[in-house]
């Protein structure tokens, strides 16, 4: 049942306030303690975490390590599955290996779940369907309470995923002893403002629409972000490319001028994701180079980001602004509407796009 959207992707979307909610509320209790299910997971006896998954999942472990690392100071490694699983990498003492996917069933995520049992200290595994396979096999499940995606495209499922993996570095960081109390309350309520954030973010469809328009005409997108916005380039180039069919690639702001910038022309578009953190300045910069070969800038930022450097950019597209940890998750409302749009745009099966399964359980 699409409950009156044109596509359950565009219902899945939608969902986002209330399903992050609804896992919030899984993980957080009232007074903003956190709370793991059984056998819970104590963070002084873990060196090492290492993460893996396929496509959308594994963009969320991308987005994860920054927050592992800069958060709770804890080293973390990220991999696709189809490599980690052939390449058999040595499990240090004192890892815990971390696997996060949606359906619980994609081939290469469980086979490289398996292959770290008995070598990692734990499995530990982030699911949105708790009696599926990778669930079954891990030592701790960690749902992620998105209910029913039915879209190939992963939207809800994404943002839970990073909601229950921003929860769990703030809990490492806790028991690390990396964080106090205060700044757990004000990353706790970050957290909670976030249903309200995304409901605003998902009104400002204006702007996405007519920056679709200019998408849809392209043959090549590129999507650039630094920091916690360049896993997200890779989501939203993802999310194009799948049901869209326009290619897309994301880089790293500061990768531009080691080889894409060289593709740029007015014919591409680049879609810049530049919240006004720290590191704004410099994707600015970036993206001024963008223009000055005539690329045309969609820039997704904030009222002040916007304020500052949005002259001269094709399209903008205005989000709440939001303390630095959480911009992935509403960040990732423009990755998804912009691909949707697209793709409703050129007519093409928004949710059961050409080649793909929703779920890939063989190799
Ligand atoms: O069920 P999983 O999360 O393990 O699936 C992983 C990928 O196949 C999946 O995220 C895929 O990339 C999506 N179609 C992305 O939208």
């Amino acid at each position: 049942d699409k409950a009156g959207h044109k596509h359950f992707m565009a219902k899945e979307i939608a969902e986002q306030p209330t399903v992050i909610a609804e896992a919030l509320g899984h993980y957080l209790s009232a007074e903003g303690e956190i709370s793991l299910p059984e056998p819970g997971l104590d963070f002084t006896s873990v060196d090492r975490l290492t993460m893996v998954a396929c496509g959308t999942a594994y963009y969320a472990c991308l987005t994860a390590k920054y927050w592992f690392e800069q958060i709770a100071r804890l080293p973390v490694d990220v991999d696709v599955a189809s490599e980690f699983r052939y390449r058999e990498p040595p499990v240090p003492a004192r890892t815990t290996a971390l696997f996060v996917s949606q359906s619980g069933e994609t081939a290469d995520t469980l086979a490289a779940l398996r292959y770290c049992n008995g070598r990692a200290d734990r499995i530990v595994s982030v699911v949105n369907v708790p009696e599926s396979s990778i669930a079954r096999e891990s030592d701790l499940v960690l749902p992620i309470h998105a209910g029913v995606e039915v879209g190939v495209a992963s939207t809800k499922a994404f943002t839970c995923q990073l909601s229950v993996l921003f929860i769990l570095a703030l809990k490492a960081a806790c028991d690390r002893g990396e964080m106090d109390a205060a700044t757990l309350a004000d990353h706790v309520s970050a957290l909670r403002s976030l249903p309200s954030v995304l409901s605003t973010a998902l009104e400002a469809n204006q702007e996405m629409q007519k920056a679709a328009l200019k998408l849809a005409e392209a043959r090549d997108v590129l999507f650039l972000g630094r920091g916690l916005m360049y896993p997200l380039a890779h989501e939203g180039a993802l999310k194009l490319k799948e049901i869209s069919y326009i290619h897309a690639e994301a880089y790293a702001s500061g990768e531009l001028k080691h080889g894409p910038i060289a593709l740029v022309d007015k014919t591409v578009p680049v879609v810049v994701m530049a919240p006004r953190d720290a590191l704004f300045d410099k994707t600015v910069s970036n993206m001024q180079e963008v223009m000055a070969r005539k690329g045309r800038v969609i820039l997704v930022s904030d009222k002040q980001g916007l304020a500052e450097a949005g002259d001269g950019a094709f399209a903008t597209i205005e989000l709440p602004t939001v303390p630095d940890a959480v911009t992935p998750i509403l960040y990732a409302i423009p990755a998804q509407l912009l691909a949707y749009h697209t793709a409703v745009a050129k007519g093409t099966d928004v949710d059961q796009p050409r080649n793909l399964a929703k779920s890939v359980t063989v190799e």
